[in-house]
């Protein structure tokens, strides 16, 4: 029986290493474009290892080791990994591209929910001592402020909850008021262990969290949901930690890093300050806050496909610039075509990718990966940008944000100072899109009214297939 648990302890170690080696695999294979179904690949067998191994590994409760339990299999636990499983696959086959931000921030707070969950039933089923009641409060308080937070970011992505910033005027010293009463009862619940004081700074914790995101405007999303990912890593970590899974504190390490380097890489990119995001605008000037929709302000100057069409024949250098709409629109395999059309005629075609467009990173990327486009004509938006000035046509195709000129010349606007696609520098800018409406920053954007612009209005695919067709005639 003892040489049957040993075993059992020794194989699920294995399995642990076995599943930690995956999905270091999978965050480098998740790294190019190239290799990413293979790091997918490795991270879903990676996970799978992982559960089995779990189920096999000894119970951690007491209780079960004394009655003789070797494994932590469970009927209860295999029914809910089954439900869990199901509602997995129905929520990834029915999330449309455009919905996946709002999906990844959801689940981050299920992790953040798991991880004070698994705190409160330690604290409350077992006799703790002072360093395990220091890995239960830092793990029930991370995943609290990542639970809340998560959930509020999930509403603001969807559109229920508005992306203005909530800027109070105390807001810094509220923050700080809450870490510190964090920190009082923290020491209080580690000296003495009572739950009341547990119980109030999960509470407090909640609250914090609300308040950090509620802070960000709507521009400034993309890093906070990668903050929150960052989070999630961590305070899966520190459940790793409470539950002396060693597997549980690598995968958490690593994507609480990973979501850390890539929330730096962001905020490089929009050329926001890292501390200004985690404190929620804190150093930062307090934005003009975005009041909805802004209202048109200029004239615009129209274009038709077969006009369009005409323009392009005569070009020789052409950039393609996707955002949201042309994920909403679904018109990468359209746009692939027209890219091919041009190309047959001799016309250089790139695209000029934005690290924030869309609505999650690599939005675009991906879109442009699923239709076919060759990698090589991807270009970052460092690599790209002082190109426009020899490019002959650039066609915007469904962005806003990120070809707004307010960003470079209006230091009031709540974009000011992120680094924008500068298209209006080409000889001729095409923006197509449905209307003249603001985009995820909710502000108006004066490139429409630029003399080197003319819009092309409609739905992105209809719009992109009738250009093709006139150039195919
Ligand atoms: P947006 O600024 O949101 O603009 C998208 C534009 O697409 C809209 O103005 C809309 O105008 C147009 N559109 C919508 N449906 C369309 C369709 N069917 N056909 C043609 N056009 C359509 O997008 P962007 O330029 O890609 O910038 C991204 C924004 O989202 C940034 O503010 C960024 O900070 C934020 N954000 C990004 C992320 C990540 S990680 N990428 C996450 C959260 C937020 P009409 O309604 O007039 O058509």
């Amino acid at each position: 029986m003892k040489f049957a648990f040993y075993n059992s302890i020794a194989l699920a170690d294995l399995a642990y290493l076995v599943a930690a080696v995956l999905f270091v695999l999978a965050l480098r294979g998740l790294s190019s474009q190239q290799t990413s179904r293979r790091g997918n690949l490795y991270g879903i067998i990676g996970m799978v290892i992982a559960i089995g191994a779990t189920l096999a590994a000894p119970p951690i409760s007491s209780a079960e080791l004394q009655a003789g339990m070797t494994t932590s299999f469970h009927p209860l636990l295999i029914g809910s990994i089954v439900v869990a499983v199901v509602i997995g696959a129905l929520m990834a086959t029915r999330v449309g591209m455009t919905q996946m931000p709002e999906m990844v921030a959801l689940l981050h707070s299920f992790v953040g929910l798991a991880a004070v969950l698994v705190g409160f039933s330690l604290q409350l089923t077992h006799n703790t001592e002072l360093a395990e009641r220091i890995e239960i409060f830092v793990d029930v308080f991370i995943g609290a402020v990542t639970t809340t937070g998560s959930v509020l970011a999930f509403l603001k992505l969807r559109g229920s909850v508005s992306g203005k910033p909530l800027l109070l005027p105390l807001r810094h010293l509220l923050n700080l008021a809450m870490i510190t009463a964090i920190a009082v009862l923290g020491f209080l619940y580690a000296r003495d262990g009572q739950d009341w004081t547990i119980e109030i700074a999960t509470a407090i914790a909640g609250v914090l969290g609300v308040h950090l995101v509620a802070a960000i405007g709507g521009a400034d999303m993309p890093v906070v949901v990668s903050m929150l990912n960052s989070y999630s890593g961590w305070t899966a970590a520190a459940a790793g930690f409470m539950l002396q899974n060693d597997l549980l504190i690598i995968t958490g390490a690593l994507v609480g890093s990973s979501g850390a380097i890539l929330s730096y890489i962001m905020c490089r990119a929009m050329n926001r300050s890292i501390y200004s995001v985690i404190f929620g605008g804190f150093g930062a000037a307090p934005p003009k806050a975005a009041k909805g929709p802004a209202a048109p302000a200029g004239d615009v100057h129209e274009i038709d496909a077969t006009a369009l069409a005409a323009k392009l024949k005569e070009s020789k250098s052409v950039i393609i610039v996707p955002g949201y709409g042309m994920a909403v629109a679904r018109a990468q395999h359209a746009v692939r075509e027209l890219t091919e059309v041009l190309r047959k005629a001799g016309v250089t075609v790139r695209f000029a990718i934005h690290p924030v467009a869309g609505r999650l990173p690599g939005h675009m990327n991906v879109l442009l990966a699923e239709a076919n486009v060759p990698y090589d004509i991807v270009l970052e938006m460092d690599e790209i940008n002082h190109d426009f000035p020899t490019t002959d046509v650039a066609i915007v195709i469904g962005a806003n944000d990120i070809v707004n000129p307010a960003a470079e010349d209006d230091p009031t606007s709540p974009i000011a100072g992120m680094p924008v696609l500068q298209v209006w520098k080409s000889h001729l800018v095409i923006v197509n899109k449905r209307s003249r409406a603001a985009g995820y920053a909710g502000i108006d954007n004066p490139l429409f009214y630029k003399p080197v612009t003319k819009m092309l209005f409609g739905d992105a695919k209809d719009a992109i297939e009738k250009v093709v067709a006139a150039l195919k005639t």
